[in-house]
């Protein structure tokens, strides 16, 4: 059945152009999941917007706009700039100051199955999808990060100085004539982020059926983290994507601040706790310096003697080989050429 539709698919492009060609292509991508649709990065792929289907080429000019400080207002900031590889896309700060330092407010979250979490940052339900978040740190001012609103405009035209840039963008978006501007900017940012894919950790390898993949302690602090944290922390990307106070109220009133409901004061969005062991520090202020202590702001859990385990368990949660995946890390070449 699937190999017929794919044929008619393949006809219709034939036939009706561009727009085909891009449908057929997000068919075609390969999530290394399962097919059906829905929310869990271990069975299914994930759900993608339909004005912003994936291709080769969009992946790899996102890759070199995330890694491009000419998306700051004066060149020095790229996302990746806080977004490091080998901190899971997090980086080692408490917070990081934005292109003009202005003080950051909050922790850099790690980025990681970013297509199957939904709301994205630590506090904003609106932030239903990628291709609208990647406003918050390009245009934001509550902090300023890369300082660009009233500039989006700038972005095309540094851009679009450079020929190979503009191969890419014909490249990615050869529907709309490969047109540079912000927002395909944003859609190609958005495509790349897909792409963050972690599921290689010890824990994944365990859930797939390897019993011998965690060690006997990390087996114990599975059995602790299923009875004190899996009611939050839960499914394959260890969030239940809701919003919960966990310990007291600080300055910041997280989810109270865009909702204005008093009982969502100090509420923040259940964290992913992949690659949780290189993210340091944690909570939504990056107060914790260790996971000990990020465990311990949580008021009303039982962990006690259990705590070795748990953490044992926590560190089952890393994947190496995504810390250093070459398709993930700073571009050297583009259009042929060295960067
Ligand atoms: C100055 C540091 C900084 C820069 C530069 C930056 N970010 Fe972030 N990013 C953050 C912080 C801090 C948060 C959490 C913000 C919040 O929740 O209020 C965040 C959150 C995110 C999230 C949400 C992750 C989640 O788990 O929900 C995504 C996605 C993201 N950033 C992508 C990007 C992209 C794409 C860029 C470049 C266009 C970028 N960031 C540039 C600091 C930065
Ligand atoms: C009631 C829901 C809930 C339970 C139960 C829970 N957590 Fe959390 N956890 C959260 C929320 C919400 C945050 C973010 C809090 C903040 O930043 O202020 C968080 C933050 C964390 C962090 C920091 C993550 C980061 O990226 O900074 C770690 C580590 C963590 N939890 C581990 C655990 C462990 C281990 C358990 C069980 C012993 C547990 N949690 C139980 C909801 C929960």
């Amino acid at each position: 059945m699937r190999h017929a539709l794919a044929g008619l698919a393949l006809i219709a492009t034939a036939f009706s152009g561009v727009l085909a060609v891009e449908r057929q292509d997000q068919g075609r991508w390969n999530w290394g999941v399962g097919t059906d649709s829905g929310m869990d990065s271990g069975t299914a792929a994930p759900p993608v917007p339909a004005d912003n289907p994936m291709s080769a080429d969009k992946v790899a000019l996102g890759r070199r706009l995330f890694y491009d400080a000419d998306l700051s207002i004066n060149g020095t900031m790229s996302c990746a700039t806080c977004h490091e590889q080998r901190h899971a896309f997090a980086d080692g700060n408490r917070t990081h100051p934005g292109a003009l330092d202005d003080p950051g407010r909050r922790n850099v979250p790690a980025l990681q199955n970013l297509a199957w979490l939904s709301p994205l940052t630590w506090a904003d339900p609106r932030q239903t999808t990628l291709e609208k978040q990647a406003s918050v740190p390009i245009l934001g001012d509550h902090p300023v990060e890369m300082a660009m609103q009233g500039h989006e405009a700038e972005i095309g035209h540094r851009l679009g100085r450079d020929p190979c840039y503009r191969t890419m963008f014909r490249k990615a978006f050869p529907g709309d004539g490969g047109r540079i501007d912000y927002a395909h900017a944003v859609k190609a940012l958005a495509a790349f982020e897909r792409t963050l894919i972690s599921r290689g950790s010890d824990w994944d390898r365990f859930t797939d059926g390897q019993a011998d993949a965690l060690s006997a302690e990390a087996g114990q602090g599975l059995a602790v983290f299923r009875r004190e944290c899996a009611s939050c922390h839960s499914g394959r990307d260890l969030t239940d994507m809701q919003f919960h106070r966990v310990g007291p109220v600080g300055s910041d009133h997280g989810l109270a601040e865009i909702s204005a409901v008093p009982g969502d004061v100090g509420k923040f969005r259940t964290p992913s706790l992949r690659n949780i062991a290189v993210t340091a520090p944690y909570l939504h202020d990056g107060s914790a310096p260790t996971l000990a202590d990020a465990i311990a702001a949580h008021e009303g859990l039982a962990v006690g003697d259990d705590m070795p385990a748990l953490l044992a368990f926590l560190n089952s949660l890393t994947d190496r080989a995504f810390l250093a995946d070459p398709r993930l890390s700073l571009p050297m070449e583009a259009c042929g050429r060295r960067l």
